[in-house]
């Protein structure tokens, strides 16, 4: 036993650190960034994935390394690359020593996560899947998802409302990434599309109140739009 391969052993690093070491990467790439895809959100997503782990039996350290990566190197800004997210933390695992199996893992999370159009079905195929893409949904809704929304258009410049554009159901995700609609159509686009597409019992209570909350917010912001109350 303690002849095997002493050089090796060195190298492999506890769970914890590569947790630490993870946390620090991220945290030093997405601080004070300002659309919305901040160290905050990975932080909030984080949180809740590791809850919802506990209820639906998913493993927590694959749960926790793709709640930490899932955003690093988004499509969104990434000219569309779908492929840059997973190869980004492939990347950074391996490089950490992660075992191959846990690394695969993490980056099929990672290339199955996003929201694809409101016509384009995401499924995740394992539990710890599930629960990231949950937590990653919740906090695009609600009063946070709100903030995120007005974030990331004026990031991109797009007008909050325009009253005479259509909200488009999009049914692939090449029609989905290269929409430029205003805000308020995002919310008929993706946001309000969320609550009935969690995938766990918890996310979906979750979603209710924040669901509510962005109904009332609409309709208010429509009101106020109109010069009422
Ligand atoms: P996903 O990978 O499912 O798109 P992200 O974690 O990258 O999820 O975050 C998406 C966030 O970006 C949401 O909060 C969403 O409101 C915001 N967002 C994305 N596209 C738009 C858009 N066209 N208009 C406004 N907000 C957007
Ligand atoms: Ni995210």
């Amino acid at each position: 036993m303690s002849m095997v391969e002493p050089h090796k052993r060195q190298m492999t690093m506890e769970p914890g650190e590569i947790l630490r070491r993870t946390e620090a990467f991220v945290r030093e790439r997405m601080s004070g960034e300002g659309t919305g895809h901040d160290w905050w959100h990975v932080h909030r997503v984080r949180r809740v994935a590791l809850r919802l782990a506990g209820e639906e039996g998913a493993d927590a350290y694959v749960v926790e390394l793709a709640a930490l990566l899932h955003d690093v190197a988004d499509h969104k800004f990434h000219g569309g690359d779908a492929g840059a997210g997973p190869r980004a933390a492939r990347e950074w695992l391996s490089g950490l020593g992660v075992d191959a199996e846990v690394t695969e893992h993490v980056a099929t999370i990672i290339a199955e996560l996003s929201f694809k159009g409101a016509g384009v079905a995401t499924p995740m195929s394992s539990p710890e899947g599930r629960v990231v893409q949950d937590a990653d949904r919740l906090d695009a809704i609600g009063a946070v998802g709100v903030g995120r929304a007005f974030a990331y258009g004026g990031s991109r410049g797009r007008p909050m409302h325009e009253p005479e554009a259509a909200p488009e159901m999009h049914d692939s995700f090449e029609r989905y990434k290269s929409s430029t609609g205003p805000t308020i159509n995002h919310f008929h686009e993706k946001l309000l599309l969320l609550r009935d597409r969690m995938n766990t019992p918890s996310a979906r209570r979750m979603a209710e109140g924040r669901h509510r909350f962005m109904e009332q917010f609409l309709e208010r912001f429509h009101a106020e739009w109109d010069g009422l109350d």
